[in-house]
């Protein structure tokens, strides 16, 4: 939700922000904007639409003296529009009357109406429709105080409400870039001689892997020689050194023609990591990174899941998985509606936060509701330094590699396999689990990277459905058991990238309402359960005779001989064996290929679909 990047160094500043701007485009791209200090003024130009815009009109101006193409001090800003329509004019950078600050941020500053009605009142001509305008105005004036940008920021933010992260540069400053966060993110890279501000690492993994973690209520400095970072009063503050265990070609599309099918492509190997040296030689699963006192999990009552989007699948996942393993009831609920119902938490109830980014608002809310009211929070998180996890108790990370796609894929599979750990970690803490059984259910999940290359090393009827089914304007998903939040993830990768009307159901309660909408030809995609000492298969196949003889076109995803679901099945989606818990890791695989598929099929960029952005950092 908007990319940032700050730049000091000995580089040209434009070339390093723009490929900064680059890397962070998932996070926004609605608009983006530059703005370079040189020669006691300050040189910016911004876009409406893709960053492809920008660069077209800063190739356009380009000559070779233009202190744009030659600043080694620099900001830039991809968008994702909050306050005013994504325009030139409501594009950041926002510079001040006088035009010697630039400001550009990412989040919302909640009183900025009351900002920018005294600042009217006091004559100042505001241009633009954002929030963030005010910001750079009024740090214009702390300057005009001060004479010390940093200083200028810490009274300017103590004045602001909201979430935000900022960037500032002002004119008589060429070596500078001052930064600010409040429950956005921002971190620091730090390279030889060279300095980098940005969103998330990717805006200077090209450069260094060498970063610093900024914490809450903090304004950070870059200079060449080094960084300075206070809280807002001015009190010194340490920022936390860490080393990004991914490199620039991780971040990279590798051969495929988008993120998001390399992402796909990539899920055998976060499975794979992310079960990684998770377990000794004694079946003991090695969490360490949780450091929970162990008596306080042993008395855990209650755990709740808050998650959003896919996130929150992976929880409603984990809800069968967890509730099997400890015994422990477990609710999941959406983020963004955990804290305004009141929910009832005690020291006794575990809250577990699964966020890919680290970094989205409702979830982030929750991790403080819940930590307010006494519970212990654990956060299974994909991004190492970013907020949830450091504001949690404990901290389970996901092994993925960077996320562009703003679709996720490869994050909900990790997320998953983390959830399936902790469900063993605290089965065979209470006791629940002997460590031969632990070592069991971990060589099948050992199993799984195999059972997900198997699914992605032939795609060719994937492929052959999304062309057929190209036309078609809505498309059901129908699971059962933890099939469902699989038809859930499957309808939302295809409402968020091919636009169309998709929706996920539980089989067993289509008969109680939504059986209405089906109608002859209409295609349903179904999750069939492995065969099993339970019910749950057969079950199944009531569900999908039930809506075959209401003209459905059955699509089945069924394991590989499963030979009771051929009549049924118009079109039949073989899956790898597993063990049913397991079934998510291998069936979701289809149906994200198939909504990415499709939507490439209708046209449309999967990497960065209309109206989205990764990483929702506001509620
Ligand atoms: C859907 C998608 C979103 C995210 C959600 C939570 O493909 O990516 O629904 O899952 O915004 O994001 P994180 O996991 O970063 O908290």
């Amino acid at each position: 939700m908007c990319g940032i990047v700050g730049y000091v160094g000995e580089k040209p500043a434009l070339d390093v922000v723009l490929e900064g701007l680059r890397r962070l485009e998932y996070r926004g791209y609605d608009s983006a904007g530059v703005a370079v200090v040189a020669d006691g003024s300050i040189v910016s130009e911004k876009r409406a639409g893709k960053l492809t815009n920008l660069e077209k009109a800063l190739a356009e101006r380009a000559s070779a003296n233009d202190p744009l193409g030659t600043a080694t001090t620099g900001i830039g800003h991809t968008r994702w529009a909050t306050h005013g329509p994504p325009n030139d004019v409501n594009a950041h950078p926002h510079l001040s009357a006088d035009g010697s600050v630039a400001v550009i941020h990412n989040g919302i500053i909640e009183n900025f109406a009351t900002l920018r009605a005294e600042l009217t009142d006091a004559g100042v001509e505001l241009r633009s429709d954002t929030d963030t305008e005010v910001v750079a105005h009024l740090l214009a004036g702390a300057y005009g105080m001060h004479h010390d940008l940093a200083e200028a920021m810490r009274a300017v933010c103590r004045r602001l409400e909201g979430a935000f992260t900022l960037l500032a540069v002002q004119r008589d400053h060429p070596e500078m870039v001052v930064g600010a966060r409040r429950s956005s993110p921002l971190v620091v890279g730090t390279g030889d001689g060279e300095y980098f501000l940005g969103s998330d690492v990717a805006a200077f993994i090209a450069h260094t892997r060498d970063a610093i973690e900024l914490g809450q209520d903090q304004v950070v400095t870059i200079t060449r020689d080094g960084v300075t970072i206070t809280d807002f009063n001015g009190a010194p503050a340490e920022g936390k050194r860490y080393h990004v265990d991914w490199d620039a070609a991780a971040a990279e599309k590798g051969g495929y023609p988008n993120f998001m099918l390399k992402e796909i492509a990539d899920q055998p190997q976060a499975v794979a990591d992310t079960l990684l040296g998770r377990m000794d030689a004694r079946g003991n699963l090695a969490l360490d990174e949780l450091r929970m006192n162990e008596d306080e999990l042993r008395a855990i009552d209650k755990i709740v899941i808050v998650a959003c989007g896919t996130a929150y699948y992976a929880g409603l996942v984990a809800k069968y998985v967890l509730e099997h393993y400890t015994r422990i009831p477990c609710e999941v609920e959406l983020a963004s509606e955990f804290r305004y119902r009141d929910p009832i938490l005690t020291h006794r109830t575990l809250v577990v936060a699964i966020s890919q980014s680290g970094e989205t608002m409702d979830t982030l809310m929750a991790v403080r509701h819940a930590g307010e009211q006494g519970s212990r929070v654990l956060a299974i998180c994909n991004t190492n330094g970013s907020t949830i996890p450091r504001e949690s108790d404990a901290v389970l990370y996901t092994h993925a590699g960077p996320e562009i796609a703003v679709a996720s894929t490869k994050g909900f599979l990790a997320q998953v396999t983390a959830c399936y750990l902790l469900g063993l970690y605290l089965g065979k803490l209470r006791g629940d689990f002997f460590a031969d059984e632990v070592r069991a259910i971990m060589a099948q999940l050992g199993e799984a990277p195999a059972a997900i290359q198997q699914v992605l090393d032939d795609t060719s009827q994937v492929e052959a459905l999304a062309r057929e089914l190209a036309d078609n304007r809505v498309i059901l998903f129908l699971g059962r058991h933890v099939g469902f939040p699989v038809a859930l993830e499957g309808a939302l990768k295809l409402k968020e990238l091919a636009y169309i009307h998709a929706e996920g159901f539980a089989a067993g309660e289509l008969k109680h309402g939504p059986i209405a909408l089906v109608e002859e030809g209409l295609p349903v995609l179904c999750v069939v359960p492995p065969r099993g000492r339970d019910q749950l298969h057969d079950k199944m196949i009531s569900g999908i005779q039930e809506i075959r003889a209401r003209g459905a076109r059955t699509i089945c995803l069924a394991e590989e001989g499963d030979e009771t679901i051929v009549p049924y099945a118009d079109v039949l989606l073989t899956l790898p064996k597993v063990p049913v818990l397991l079934q998510p890791l291998v069936a979701t695989v289809p149906l994200q290929l198939f909504a990415c598929e499709l939507a490439t099929l209708m046209g449309h960029d999967v990497d960065q679909p209309r109206n989205l952005a990764k990483s929702v950092t506001v509620e």
